[in-house]
């Protein structure tokens, strides 16, 4: 690890004609860049891999017909629909929060190719936000439209929620250090890795018994963009942890606790009330998740029993798959991001 000289994160200027943008020279945090865009020569050929990967993914909400899912709505049972709501509503946060934050994180990358990737990370979230009101403006009744948004106002166990999601990023922004840095960059990873996935097994589930299909049509293209934010951190935090002051224990810490919070909250909202999930399953899915994402940043699992070794969703994620094919090659969150190009005539996928 690098013994850092800055006690606070240098951000990048607008324009720094002292800089050096050539490869060799080129880092992904403390370097000199000149913030010229300089995508000609990079260092890191994944980032622009995933960039155009990233742009391929292209989607329009309103493409999407999700009329039948109005009368869906209207049929489900009380719960299923406090559950929608609720998961809608938390949803909404994460990228609001998304949206805002990955600009700070960005703010100090001199990398440009990776800034590339951030800058459309940033666009996606914000586009996921105007899919969660298309879906809301579709099967909500007017009345309870902000009620929805505003649901953490009335919901204590997600108020705590949002505050401890929004608390790591928000000690970053206070005292911007290196070390409040790493806190932050691991939080979002844990967001996009962790946190939405629940909520889409939610809608799933409700898809596998034939109601609201076209919303869950909209989530598996949320989480088709979400796995591709997954692949960007993935390949950060490996960089970050040679650099940045931090622990392992700090790690686990974090993800024992993001798993802690993210149960406490799911069986609060879908609990065992749900067919098709229960606060065990909710649990399980939980601790698995995080077993493969400690994993793909090189760390050992967590939660050692075997049952935290397998999804119990297998099925579910089966459903999520964009080509429509109900067979991929391999578990949905284990394959490469390539299973869902949906064009092999551009150069650069194969680093994935
Ligand atoms: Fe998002
Ligand atoms: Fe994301």
């Amino acid at each position: 690890m690098y013994q850092l000289k800055q006690s606070l994160m240098p951000i990048n200027p607008v324009f720094n004609p002292k800089g050096n943008d050539n490869t060799g020279n080129r880092l992904i945090w403390f370097g000199e860049t000149t913030n010229l865009m300089q995508l000609n020569d990079v260092r890191y050929s994944w980032a622009v891999s995933l960039y155009r990967q990233m742009r391929e993914n292209f989607w329009i909400p309103e493409k999407i017909d999700i009329t039948q899912d109005i009368v869906d709505y209207v049929n489900l049972t009380r719960e299923e629909r406090r559950a929608f709501d609720g998961i809608l509503s938390y949803l909404t946060f994460l990228d609001s929060v998304q949206t805002c934050n990955v600009p700070h994180l960005k703010n100090s990358v001199t990398a440009p190719e990776i800034a590339l990737c951030m800058a459309e990370q940033i666009s996606q979230e914000a586009m996921h936000n105007q899919s969660y009101q298309y879906v809301i403006e579709t099967v909500i009744p007017n009345d309870r439209r902000t009620q929805l948004y505003e649901f953490w106002r009335s919901d204590l166990i997600l108020k705590e929620r949002c505050e401890f999601i929004a608390g790591l990023y928000q000690k970053y922004v206070d005292n911007p250090t290196p070390e409040n840095y790493f806190v932050s960059l691991l939080a979002d990873y844990l967001l996009e890795s962790i946190y939405f996935y629940n909520g889409f097994i939610f809608f799933y589930n409700l898809s596998s018994r034939m109601l609201m299909s076209g919303i869950a049509d909209v989530f598996k293209m949320i989480n088709r963009d979400e796995l591709s934010h997954v692949r960007l951190y993935q390949k950060l935090i490996p960089e970050a942890m040679k650099i940045f002051p931090h622990s392992r224990e700090q790690i686990y810490e974090m993800f024992a606790c993001a798993v802690q919070y993210e149960c406490k909250w799911t069986s609060h909202i879908v609990g065992d009330n749900i067919l098709g999930i229960t606060t065990k399953s909710t649990e399980q899915y939980t601790k698995y998740l995080a077993n493969i994402r400690l994993q793909a940043i090189g760390l050992e699992p967590l939660f050692t029993e075997s049952v935290y070794k397998k999804s119990p969703y297998v099925h579910l994620e089966r459903l999520s798959d964009t080509k429509k094919e109900a067979h991929t090659k391999a578990n949905f969150f284990e394959a490469s991001v390539t299973s869902y190009v949906m064009s092999s005539s551009i150069e650069g996928w194969d680093d994935f």
